[in-house]
């Protein structure tokens, strides 16, 4: 199966040396109203890659925020919707940016509104005009980001692992976020019914039969997808040269293990039928055993053979952002520009040769990084390749240095 959308157009990335000024795509102008410590910002910004320096509780990790908004998702802090509205503001918050992608400028907007019964609702508009939702956002604009909550990615549950996985193939397929959320949306749909069940309110047969063909479709679509970009990344770090380690990557599951042996057809009926015969344990446990909602990323360290979970904090972050630069190469290289990268605090775990390696190679991408920290000589390398903004107490200003 191949991902949809993928024509390449081998269009190269600058060779590296001093910044070419083409990121094909980046953030030429970013505003966010009533966002966290932010009543009001407003970044004006070149097509370089951006750092923000400035002391703990400035507001640099709620910029990167507010971008990772920009695409699809509960953006990089994974918290309920109407959290990141600012405390004392009016109550919603609103995130825009005018882009520069490879076909033309493109305006997004995204926020919440608060609705009369308390519930929030996300708002994304595209040149003005309202979506239909937030899978729209992966059509225009794609980002990766690291932050330090996943220095603990390998140690914890397959969840993030997961997202991580799925906002890397978002950025290869679009289509990849509308097809989550229907999933997603079946599964609790089915839940639902399957505890009314349970509950003595018996379910219409032919409405969960319909729900079951829908997760086994979409399901199948979703681990074929994952799993063909698990195999692009791992040809994209075996060709790796430079300080970060090389990183094998597997997408692990049962679905995996059917696709792995025989046709999608054939693995979409045997989730199917294994959807209809887990009802009765479903409905005691109020979960859904089998399907992509339950694999797993396993990464690791090819070099020393060792599982991700077991090399120490640095190597976890190497591997990481061996990952992160891989796809963005082979995305710069097919589709002619890399995601945005959002990388809070990523010099915090690297030796000085590895985090110049990584400034050299955001800035020989191509890519428009946003990178944070609290000391802004990390990034001294950089001073003449990106542009410098000092946040302090809510309020980003461009700095003279490195402009
Ligand atoms: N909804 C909100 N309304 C107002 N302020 C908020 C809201 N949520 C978070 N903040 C505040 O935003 C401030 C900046 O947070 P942020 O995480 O961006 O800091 P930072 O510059 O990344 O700091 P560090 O260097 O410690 O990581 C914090 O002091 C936090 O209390
Ligand atoms: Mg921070």
């Amino acid at each position: 199966m191949t991902i949809q959308g993928t024509s390449p157009t081998m269009q190269r990335p600058p060779a590296s040396g001093a910044f070419s000024g083409t990121a094909p795509l980046s953030v030429a102008r970013l505003t966010l109203s009533d966002f966290r410590c932010y009543a009001f910002q407003r970044l004006e910004c070149g097509p370089e890659p951006v750092v923000l320096s400035g002391p703990n509780g400035s507001g640099k990790t709620n910029l990167l925020e507010a971008l990772s908004f920009l695409v699809p998702g509960r953006g990089l802090r994974q918290t309920p919707l109407g959290d990141p509205a600012r405390s004392g503001g009016r109550g919603g918050w609103a995130v825009a940016a005018h882009l520069r992608t490879p076909s033309g400028g493109v305006d997004v907007g995204t926020g919440i509104e608060r609705l009369p019964d308390g519930r929030d609702r996300r708002l994304v508009r595209i040149d003005g005009a309202p979506a239909r939702g937030q899978a729209a956002l992966a059509q225009v604009v794609s980002a990766v980001w690291l932050t330090p909550q996943m220095d603990r990615l390998f140690q914890d549950g397959p969840a993030g692992r997961r997202r991580f996985l799925d906002r890397l193939v978002f950025g290869f397929d679009p289509a990849h976020a509308g097809r989550l959320s229907a999933y997603e949306h079946a599964l609790r749909e089915r839940v639902r019914l399957l505890r009314e069940q349970a509950g003595g309110r018996p379910a219409d047969p032919a409405w969960l039969d319909g729900l079951e063909a829908t997760l086994a479709e979409r399901g199948i679509a979703i681990a074929a997808v994952r799993r063909d970009m698990v195999e692009r990344l791992n040809d994209a770090c075996a060709l790796a040269a430079g300080p970060f380690p090389k990183a094998d990557l597997a997408a692990l599951g049962d679905v995996e293990d059917w696709l792995a042996g025989g046709p999608a057809l054939d693995a979409e009926e045997r989730l199917r039928t294994a959807l209809a015969d887990s009802r009765r344990a479903d409905a005691e446990t109020g979960g859904t055993r089998t399907g992509p909602h339950r694999s797993d990323l396993r990464v690791r360290h090819a070099a020393k053979n060792l599982d991700a979970a077991r090399c120490s904090t640095g190597e976890q972050k190497a591997l990481l952002i061996a990952v992160v630069l891989a796809d963005a190469r082979m995305r710069a290289l097919e589709r002619g520009a890399a995601p945005l990268l959002l990388l809070d605090e990523v010099g915090a775990h690297l030796d000085e040769t590895r985090r110049h390696a990584l400034f050299d190679e955001i800035v020989a991408l191509g890519a428009q990084a946003w990178l944070t920290g609290t000391d802004p000589r990390l990034f001294a390398p950089l001073a003449g390749r990106a542009r410098f903004f000092h946040v302090e107490d809510g309020v980003a200003a461009p700095e003279e240095r490195g402009r």
